[in-house]
Parts: structure tokens; C-alpha cells; sequence
């Protein structure tokens, strides 16, 4: 390897049977995991330090030295200390001439300093060349071998140092995605202080829909049977109205919107005639946060299983049945006077359908884990979420019809005039599933086809 001027080859091609030396710069919980790791991996690991004779425990295997030395034994260091502490490096500048300095550094917060840590490091140290990469990676991540297929960044004006770099974190199991030049270092620093952004979108509609739907039946229910019936039911908050309204119509209603990108963007290539024109915007914002929406829509789901379980304990519940067993026993008549064979198909047909419904969500949602979905090869993933997922979404709607099948033309449903909450959370579903049938017409799929295999509708001039 040239000690002047950065030519790097792989790093672990020429180290013959000693391990290849990489050095660390910090012994703080970062270094040490990323040490860890990197001994793992058949490399042997130098740290560098202020205190070399007092820095704590590090991983079996590592020396420690002070930073000039250790500086001296590879060509390739990772930065593992604050920005703050930047200036070292230019005590040791002549050490550092034509080696890659990696730099891990984060911020607390964005915007925090006028230029990016990896371009003040490369002005700080111009002989070398710094790669900022590897820093949307956690200690607890590199501890627990969580890296396999993880992507991580890298950008750098060397496009050798970036090779060596990229080349080491393959070998860690990890993903590389090459941003350019360090001018990218300042979004790959502000990576790690998003909050969950792919997840703001679904929780923001799961929050509007719950609180749309709470105050709706909150009306409708418990406000409709104080004002016209002088019935006070207001323990029914706390389980019947989540029950009834917000745990199933949102997890429904945001299965539901899963799909519907899916069968809007076909209708879009279909009228384009290609599919090599981008979508919208806000339609490709929404097809990237599909797994999240059908995540938190599984969770509704998971708590409205658990507590329609519950129903049979509530003293309410207890006090109902036991009133109405009481009130027939006294008058000597059972209500309905026959056993009603049509309510028995109803009330068992919707039950078994929100059992079987339930299960394939619980089968979408594991599949959508990396892990899970990363063993299957694209044709069975494609038919789990796509084939699997419309059938899913068919079965809790029909759930939803069959409970309400013999309430929909009771004019007592409609207390105010309002309609329940079950029949608004059908329409989204049923508008999906109307256009996926429209979709699967052999005409119209067979037009979709053709333009999902390349073909385009030649524009007229
Ligand atoms: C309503 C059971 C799964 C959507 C109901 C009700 C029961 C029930 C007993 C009537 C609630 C009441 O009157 O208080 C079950 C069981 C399930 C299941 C046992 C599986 C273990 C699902 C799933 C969905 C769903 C997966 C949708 C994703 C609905 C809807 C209603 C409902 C929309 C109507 C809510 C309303 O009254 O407005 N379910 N369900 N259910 N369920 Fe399920």
C-alpha cells in the first residue's frame, strides 16, 4: 500500500497470514462495538487513545496506544470521537498523509455547526481522505450482530478510499449505498436524527381516524341515548366504544388503505399508457409507507381480538344477560320464542370470518419482517402480500357486512341519521375491492401487463 497519495487495494487482500491492522480513534461504546465486530470479521484491531493505559475494557484480541502510534500501524482509521475533538488530528497530520480517515461522527441536533464533521475533518486534514459513512449504525447494532443486509451511506471524494471502505463494510454483512461527494455528508448526518419519518404518515392517519370515529360514536351512542332516552351509558367509553369503533374500523379502514395506492397507480400506467412516467408525489410517498400502514393496522387489529375476548367478563355484560334470563324466567317466555337458525348462521359466519381474517393479517405482518421476507424468494412474497392481502382484506370486510347484515335497513340504526360506524369504515374497503375486481377484468389485466412488461402507448403528435 503507497503511504503517499490514497491508492488503496481491498484491504484484506495483502495481509498474507497476519490479520489486516485497522485502527480505531476513540474507546468510547461506539469504538469498542465496532472493534468487536471487526475482530469477528478476521481483522486485527488497533485503538488509539488519550489514555492509553486507562481506557476502560476493550474487546479480547485489541491493543490500545496513543494516537500518534496507533495512527502509524494502518492505513485506515475510523473516527470514533466528537467533533469537538477534532483538532487532535492536526497534532499528527504527517501521520495521517494518504490514509482514509473514516468518519462515524453524529449531532445532536441538525444545523448544529455551519459545515458538515467530515468536511471539517478533510479541511482539518487535507493530505488524508475522509469517507463519511457507517454513522446511521448503533453500538447496540454492532453488538448484537444486527447488520446482516443493513444499508448504511457512504460519500467521499476519494473513489478509491470509498471502495476500501465500502469493501470492509461488505464484508461486515452490511449494504452499501455511495452518495457521492463529501458535499452529501451533511444529509448522511442528519439520517440518524429523523424520527421514524416512514412511520408519520400512518400513525398521523391512525390518530385522525381514531379521533374522527371516537367523537362520531361518541354522539351517536352515548350522547344520542342521554339527550333522547335519558340513558346514561358512559362507562361504554372505555371498552365498548373502543371495541366497536376504533380498535376494528381503523385497523379495516387502514388495511384497506394499504391496497388502494396499489390499484390507484395501475389505474394511472393504464391511462398513461406506460409505466416509465413517475407517479405523484404524494402517491409515491404513500406506496413507501404501505408496510407501516398495514403494521399499525395490525396492531388495531391485535387489540380488537383482544377485546372482543374480554366482552363475556364486563359486569355489564353479566348484568345484561343475567337481567334478560331473570326478566323471561318471570314471564314464562324465552325472546325470541324460537331458536332463530338465521342470527346463528349470521352471528357464526362473522365470528369465523374475523378468526380467518385475523390469521392472514398476523401471516402479512410476519412476512413483512425482513427476516421473514428476505427467505422467501419475490413470486411467493408477491403472492403473500399482494394475492394473500386482497384476500385478507375481503374477508375482514366481509366480516364487517355479515355483522351488520341485518342492521342495514333498520331504521333505528340510523339514530339521527347518521349511519354507524361499520357501514362508513365498508366504504373504503369495498371502493378497493371494486377496483381491484375492475383490475383483474382479462381485458384491463391483460393491458396492465403489457405495460408492466415495457410496452408504450405511442403519445399522438
Ligand atoms: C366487529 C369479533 C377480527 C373488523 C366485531 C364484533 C365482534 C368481532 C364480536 C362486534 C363488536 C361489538 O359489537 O362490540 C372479531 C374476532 C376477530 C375479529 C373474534 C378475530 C380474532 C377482525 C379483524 C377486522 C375486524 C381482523 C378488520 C381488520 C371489525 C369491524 C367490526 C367488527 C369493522 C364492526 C365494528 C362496529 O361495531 O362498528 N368483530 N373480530 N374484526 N370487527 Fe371484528
Amino acid at each position: 500500500m503507497k503511504q503517499n497519495g490514497i491508492s488503496l487495494h481491498p484491504l484484506d487482500v495483502a495481509a498474507g497470514p497476519e490479520p489486516e491492522l485497522l485502527c480505531i480513534f476513540g474507546t468510547g461504546d461506539l469504538g469498542r462495538s465496532l472493534g468487536l465486530r471487526l475482530l469477528q470479521s478476521g481483522y486485527g484491531v488497533v485503538y488509539g487513545s488519550r489514555r492509553p493505559n486507562s481506557c476502560g475494557p476493550l474487546p479480547q484480541g485489541a491493543q490500545v496506544m496513543t494516537h500518534a502510534e496507533a495512527a502509524q500501524s494502518s492505513n485506515l482509521i475510523f473516527i470514533c470521537v466528537h467533533r469537538e475533538h477534532y483538532e487532535l488530528l492536526t497534532t499528527m497530520e504527517h501521520h495521517l498523509k494518504g490514509k482514509v480517515l473514516v468518519d462515524l461522527s453524529n449531532n445532536l441536533k441538525k444545523g448544529m455547526y455551519p459545515e458538515a464533521n467530515a468536511v471539517y475533518m478533510q479541511r482539518l486534514v487535507p493530505s488524508a481522505a475522509v469517507v463519511k459513512g457507517l454513522n446511521t449504525l448503533s453500538a447496540w447494532a454492532l453488538q448484537n450482530e444486527l447488520l446482516a443486509g443493513k444499508q448504511v451511506f457512504l460519500c467521499g471524494e476519494s473513489g478509491e478510499a470509498k471502495q476500501a471502505v465500502a469493501h470492509l463494510a461488505t464484508k461486515l454483512g452490511l449494504t452499501v449505498l455511495d452518495k457521492g461527494s463529501l458535499s452529501a455528508a451533511r444529509e448522511l448526518e442528519d439520517f440518524p436524527l429523523k424520527l421514524f419519518p416512514e412511520w408519520r404518515l400512518p400513525l398521523s392517519i391512525a390518530v385522525g381516524l381514531s379521533a374522527f370515529f371516537f367523537f362520531y360514536l361518541l354522539i351517536r351512542d352515548v350522547i344520542y341515548a342521554y339527550v333522547e332516552k335519558k340513558n346514561e351509558i358512559s362507562y361504554r367509553i372505555m371498552v365498548a366504544l373502543a371495541n366497536k369503533v376504533v380498535f376494528p374500523i381503523v385497523a379495516l379502514v387502514m388495511l384497506s388503505l394499504c391496497y388502494l395506492p396499489g390499484a390507484i397507480a395501475a389505474f394511472f400506467q393504464l391511462y398513461r399508457g406506460t409505466k416509465y412516467r413517475r407517479f405523484p408525489n404524494w402517491l409515491d410517498r404513500w406506496m413507501l409507507c404501505r408496510k407501516q400502514m398495514g403494521l399499525v393496522a395490525l396492531g388495531f387489529a391485535v387489540l380488537h381480538a383482544i377485546y372482543t375476548f374480554i366482552i363475556p367478563i364486563r359486569y355489564s355484560f353479566r348484568h345484561k344477560l343475567i337481567s334478560g334470563v331473570v326478566d323471561e324466567v318471570k314471564n314464562n317466555k324465552t325472546t325470541p320464542s324460537y331458536f332463530d337458525n338465521t342470527e346463528a348462521w349470521g352471528t357464526d359466519s362473522f365470528i369465523s370470518l374475523g378468526i380467518l381474517g385475523f390469521f392472514l393479517f398476523v401471516l402479512l405482518g410476519l412476512t413483512s419482517l425482513p427476516s421473514v421476507g428476505g427467505s422467501l424468494s419475490w413470486r411467493e412474497f408477491n403472492f403473500i402480500q399482494s394475492k394473500l392481502g386482497h384476500l385478507t382484506l375481503f374477508i375482514c370486510t366481509a366480516h364487517g357486512y355479515i355483522y351488520g347484515w341485518n342492521k342495514f335497513l333498520r331504521p333505528s340504526t340510523y339514530k339521527w341519521y347518521t349511519p354507524p360506524g361499520y357501514m362508513l369504515c365498508l366504504i373504503v374497503p369495498s371502493v378497493v375491492l371494486v377496483l381491484k375486481l375492475l383490475l383483474l377484468l382479462p381485458c384491463v389485466d391483460r393491458a396492465l401487463t403489457r405495460i408492466r412488461q415495457g410496452w408504450e402507448r405511442t403519445q399522438p403528435k
